[in-house]
């Protein structure tokens, strides 16, 4: 059902969620992850996200995983990446250089795909599940990371007087507390109304749109 969803939204090109510039928050939060040249950042959900180049430009290795074979093959075409692939478990395996994302279902990830992981970045991919399975990705997360990975988590709340419920799912700091803490310490770094930028927001009746970055790490 979800995994539908997901690839429809992709076949009909519904991807408004997608930026075509690098995410303000993921730069001026990035020094919160404290890595190092070469370290691994694991972007869940990844989608086509350009925020993987730019990690990746600045010495980092990635990794992702992604439903969408259109937003893999997509990602690497419209960034002019040529790529190998191969299949490894469940998963299609797409390489260029430090970059590697999995096609395929996040909840099929072991730990060794993923062992080398210093920082997770998630960006639209908690707040993109409704709670069943909301709840099922914050405990394989903490399945699959050990103590010393950081999240650097970014939501969104909101409050709609039309359109669709979500996805985005309206995220609230006790929701995140909700979710997260049984398995993480829980960091909230900034929060900032951007709903002046967010003029879809704006037509589907939202007053504000509260986005927030944190720190998780167990
Ligand atoms: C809202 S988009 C966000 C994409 C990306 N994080 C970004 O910032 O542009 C959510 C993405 O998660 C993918 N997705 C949803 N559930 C997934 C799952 N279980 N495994 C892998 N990908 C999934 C969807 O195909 C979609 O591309």
């Amino acid at each position: 059902m979800q995994k539908e969803f997901w690839l429809e939204k992709w076949q009909n090109n519904q991807t408004g969620f997608h930026k075509k510039s690098v995410h303000p928050l993921l730069i001026k939060h990035l020094d919160s992850l404290f890595l190092q040249n070469g370290n691994t950042v694991f972007v869940p959900l990844c989608g086509k996200s350009i925020d993987m180049l730019w990690l990746n430009n600045l010495g980092f290795k990635v990794v992702g995983v992604e439903f969408s074979e259109l937003a893999v093959e997509q990602f690497f075409a419209e960034n002019q990446l040529t790529f190998t692939k191969t299949s490894e478990e469940k998963f299609i395996r797409y390489d260029y250089q430090n970059i590697r994302i999995y096609q395929g279902d996040f909840f099929n990830l072991n730990a060794e795909m993923i062992k080398d992981t210093k920082a997770v970045y998630d960006r639209a991919a908690f707040i993109a599940l409704p709670d069943d399975i909301a709840k099922k990705y914050t405990k394989k997360m903490y399945e699959l990371f050990n103590e010393s990975v950081k999240t650097l988590l970014i939501t969104l709340e909101f409050e709609k007087k039309r359109g669709p419920i979500g996805p985005p799912f309206s995220t609230t700091i006790d929701k995140v507390n909700h979710f997260y803490q049984d398995y993480f310490k829980i960091n909230l770094l900034e929060e900032i109304d951007i709903i002046e930028d967010e003029p879809k927001f704006r037509e589907q009746g939202c007053d504000f749109l509260v986005e927030r970055c944190f720190i998780l790490q167990s």
